[in-house]
């Protein structure tokens, strides 16, 4: 299965990626992700991108092309993949198409995960992401069981630089701006579908999930 997940920030892209990808058997390739481990390794890429993240922009398509590149190049991907914030703009959707067709591969699933601001703002402003796997939780919604510490590996907890007020608002606003010419990009391949991201997460994964059997049952007709 390639499965992109579209959606607003907070709409829980990485939280559903993470548990599908595992349920799947899949890598998770979230270019938010990829670039803020550039930005902790200090890395030329990292340099570049932390301003425009701590803006709440998008950091430009030609650096976020190359990383992805390099990205794809490895073999993981062959039996697909569960990939969150990329693309976010036609252009970076005709650039996922350019990659994937040097790899003769194209997208089965498309899931946009419609969410509300209030519910965004209540999300975002309590996240709390493990320093070292990266799991989401959330200081009312997904507690940890012990204080800023990670439920899986034991990591210290800490919050996103970009999860400010301010930001989160930009962060809507350019998501706004760009989301309706890549949601009419993806209606007219006949891949999209939609989500309600307000739902309890495990409703959310339990949609998903009916989606990817459904997608692979009507494989076997
Ligand atoms: P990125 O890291 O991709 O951030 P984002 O798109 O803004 O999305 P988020 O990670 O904030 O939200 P999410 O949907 O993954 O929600 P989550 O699951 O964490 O990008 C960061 C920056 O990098 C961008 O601003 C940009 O600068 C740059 N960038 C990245 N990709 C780029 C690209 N392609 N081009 C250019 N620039 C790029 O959930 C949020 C919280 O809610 C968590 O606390 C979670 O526990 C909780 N939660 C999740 N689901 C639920 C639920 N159903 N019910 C209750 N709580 C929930």
């Amino acid at each position: 299965m390639k499965i992109i997940l579209l959606g607003p920030p907070g709409a829980g892209k990485g939280t559903q990626a993470k548990i599908l990808a595992k349920e799947l058997n899949l890598p998770h390739i979230s270019t938010g992700e990829l670039l803020r481990q550039n930005v902790s390794e200090g890395t030329d890429l990292g340099r570049e991108a932390k301003g425009y993240m701590n803006k709440g922009l998008l950091v430009p398509d030609d650096l976020i092309k190359e990383m992805l590149v390099q990205r794809f190049a490895k073999p993981d991907v062959r039996a697909g993949f569960i990939l969150d914030g990329y693309p976010r703009n036609i252009n970076q959707a005709q650039t996922l198409d350019q990659i994937l067709g040097q790899l003769k591969m194209g997208i089965d699933m498309v899931i946009d995960l419609k969410t509300s601001e209030s519910v965004i703002v209540q999300r975002l402003s309590g996240r709390l992401v493990c320093s070292v796997c990266g799991l989401n939780f959330h200081i009312k919604n997904m507690p940890p069981k012990k204080p800023m510490t990670c439920d899986a590996c034991g990591g210290k907890l800490y919050q996103r630089s970009d999860d400010r007020e301010e930001t989160i608002k930009k962060r809507l606003a350019v998501y706004l701006k760009e989301s309706s010419g890549l949601i009419k990009y993806y209606q007219e391949t006949k891949k999209l579908y939609t989500l309600s991201g307000d739902e309890d997460a495990q409703v959310v994964l339990a949609k998903i999930i009916q989606l990817v059997e459904k997608h692979n049952d009507s494989l076997k007709v």
